[in-house]
C-alpha cells in the first residue's frame, strides 16, 4: 500500500481519514460519497455535485472507452475538462458490465491504460463480481481471475493514479477474508468490497455484515475501504461502523428517474408523498404537487437533487457522530427505520469482540437507546475488565440499594447493562452511561454476565449480591456460590 490514507480517529470500526489522492494533488476526508456520473446520461451536471458537496465522483471508464462520440474527447481533453468537475475522478472498468451482460472486450492492461490516459485519479482492473449464493466452486475459480487481473495490473505504468484492488469471493466469508489478505498484499491502493449490490437491493443488510467484517478482517486497518454500489443513505451510518470509507451513489439518480425520493429512513415514491419530511432548498422552495406537475426532466432533476442533499447530509452527520464518539447511537437510531437494517446491526453486534479492538477506550457519553445497546463493545469491555479485577475478603453487590452494605468489605453497584463497577471507576466512561430507568432484560442479562466474570476471576472472595425483581433469565447467569437476595420478596 502507498501510504495514501491516513486515520485520524476511530468509533467502533467506524474512522475518519484521509485520502490522498495523488494525480489531482488533493486530500478526500472520510468517510466520503463519491456520486456515479454517467457520461452520457447527466442527470445533475458534475459541477453542480461539487456544490452539493461532492469532492470526488465515480464515472465509468468502460462506457467512455467504446463510445464513438466520447472517447477521443475523453483522451484529448481529460475527464475533468469532459465532465466539467475540478475535485478527484476514480473511474470503474466495466466489471458491473460483465456481471449485467456475461461479456465485455477489454482486458485489464487496457482499461487501465485507458484510464491513465484519460487523466483518471483512481483506476479499476476488470474484476468478476461473483454474485451472492454463488456455488462455492465458482466463487473461487472467479476469485483466482480476478486476483491473477490484480496481479496484471501492478505490472501496468499507471504513474501517480491510484489503482484500487476489489475483493470478491460472494456470500463466503472465509473467502472473502482471504480474498481481503491477498488484495492487501497486491501493494495497490484503494480497496472496493464488491458485488455487494445485489445484498443491498435486496435488503440483505445482516448478509452485508458478514461479508464487510470478512473482507475488513482480510484487508487489515491499513487498507481504505471502498463498499462498490453501496448509495443508500440509510445505510451509511452502519456502513461506517464496519470500516466502511468509500462510498458511491448511482442511486440518487437511479431513484430519482423512477420518481423515488431517499429519506435517511427508507425510501419513498413520489406520488405519495404529500410533504416533503427534508429542509433541502428543493424541498423547502416546493411541495410534492409542484414537483409531480412539471416535465420529466425537471422531475428528475429536483428529485435527484435533494437525493443528493440527505445523501451528503447523511454522510456529514455520519462523520459528526464519528467525532463526537457517537457513531453506534446513529447506527441504532437508524437500524430502527427497517427490520432488516436492525437485522443487520444485530449481526454486526455479534462481532463486538473484533469491533471493541478499535473502538476509543473513552468518549463523551454513552446513551442506552435500545437492546441493542447491551451488546455494544463497550459492555464487552467492561466484561473483560472485570475478568481482571480482584477485590478482597466479602463483596456485596448492590442494585440501588445501600442499606447494611457496611457489613461487608467492599460494596459495588450493579450498573446494567455493565455489571458490577469497582467504586474507583463509577466515574469512568463508559460507566457513567445514560440509561432509562426502565430496564429491558437484555441489560440485566448483561449485567449478570459482568457478576459471572467477576465472581470466577475471584475463587477466594465471598459474593452476595442483592437485587430488587431480576428476572429469573438473568439469575441463571450468577454463579450458584453467590449468595443472592430478591429485596422485593
Ligand atoms: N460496482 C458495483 N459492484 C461492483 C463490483 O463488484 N466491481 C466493480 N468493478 N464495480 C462494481
Ligand atoms: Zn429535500
Amino acid at each position: 500500500m502507498s501510504g495514501v490514507f491516513e486515520v485520524r480517529e476511530y468509533d467502533a470500526r467506524g474512522r475518519l481519514g484521509e485520502l490522498t489522492v495523488p494525480r489531482r494533488g488533493v486530500t478526500v476526508d472520510t468517510p466520503a460519497l463519491l456520486p456515479v456520473v454517467n457520461p452520457h446520461v447527466q442527470t445533475v451536471p458534475p459541477a453542480r455535485l461539487a456544490d452539493l458537496g461532492a469532492e470526488i465522483l465515480i464515472t465509468n471508464s468502460y462506457i467512455l472507452h467504446g463510445s464513438a462520440e466520447l472517447r477521443e474527447p475523453a483522451l484529448d481533453r481529460g475527464i475533468h475538462d469532459l465532465l466539467g468537475f475540478d475535485g478527484a475522478v476514480m473511474t470503474d472498468s466495466g466489471s458491473f458490465q460483465l456481471a449485467e451482460y456475461g461479456d465485455i472486450d477489454v482486458t485489464t492492461p487496457e482499461i487501465l491504460r485507458f484510464q491513465r490516459d484519460i487523466g483518471s485519479d483512481i483506476g479499476t482492473p476488470v474484476d468478476i463480481p461473483t454474485p451472492p449464493d454463488a456455488d462455492r466452486e465458482q466463487a473461487q475459480r472467479e476469485w483466482t481471475t480476478t486476483r491473477e487481473r490484480l496481479d496484471q495490473a501492478t505490472g501496468v505504468e499507471t504513474g501517480e493514479m491510484l489503482v484500487t484492488a476489489p475483493v470478491q469471493g460472494s456470500t463466503y466469508p472465509d473467502l472473502r477474508e482471504r480474498a481481503g489478505g491477498e488484495a492487501a498484499a497486491t501493494g495497490l491502493d484503494v480497496f472496493p468490497i464488491g458485488a455487494v449490490v445485489p445484498l443491498l437491493n435486496e435488503y440483505r443488510f445482516a448478509d452485508v455484515a458478514e461479508v464487510v467484517v470478512a473482507a475488513k478482517r482480510g484487508l487489515g486497518e491499513a487498507a481504505p475501504v471502498h463498499l462498490f454500489g453501496a448509495g443508500h443513505p440509510m445505510m451509511f451510518a452502519f456502513a461506517v461502523a464496519m470500516g466502511c470509507d468509500l462510498f458511491d451513489s448511482a442511486a440518487y439518480a437511479l431513484y430519482a428517474r423512477d420518481d423515488r425520493y431517499l429519506t435517511v429512513r427508507g425510501t419513498e415514491h413520489l406520488a405519495d408523498l404529500s410533504e416533503f419530511p427534508c429542509s433541502c432548498p428543493v424541498c423547502t422552495e416546493l411541495t410534492p404537487a409542484n414537483i409531480r406537475d412539471g416535465h420529466d426532466e425537471r422531475r428528475h432533476r429536483l428529485l435527484a437533487e435533494h437525493n443528493l442533499h440527505v445523501s451528503f447530509a447523511e454522510m456529514r452527520r455520519v462523520r459528526q457522530a464519528l467525532s463526537g464518539g457517537n457513531l453506534l447511537e446513529l447506527v441504532e437510531t437508524r437500524a430502527r427505520a427497517h427490520p432488516a437494517l436492525l437485522d443487520g446491526y444485530r449481526r454486526l453486534l455479534a462481532e463486538s469482540e473484533w469491533l471493541e479492538r478499535t473502538d476509543p477506550v473513552s468518549k463523551d457519553a454513552f446513551f442506552y437507546l435500545s437492546a441493542e445497546s447491551a451488546r455494544r463493545p463497550e459492555v464487552r469491555r467492561h466484561h473483560q475488565r472485570l475478568a481482571r479485577l480482584d477485590p478482597a475478603g466479602s463483596v456485596v453487590l448492590t442494585d440501588g440499594d445501600t442499606s447494611g452494605t457496611d457489613e461487608y468489605d467492599e460494596h459495588w453497584r450493579v450498573c446494567p447493562p455493565f455489571g458490577p463497577v469497582p467504586p474507583a471507576l463509577s466515574d469512568v466512561y463508559p460507566l457513567t452511561a445514560q440509561l432509562p430507568e426502565r430496564r429491558d432484560y437484555q441489560a440485566l442479562d448483561a449485567a449478570a454476565e459482568g457478576i459471572r466474570r467477576l465472581v470466577e476471576a475471584n475463587p477466594d472472595v465471598t459474593f452476595t449480591f442483592r437485587h430488587r425483581d431480576w428476572p429469573q433469565s438473568a439469575l441463571a447467569t450468577v454463579p450458584e456460590r453467590v449468595t443472592v437476595e430478591d429485596l422485593s420478596q
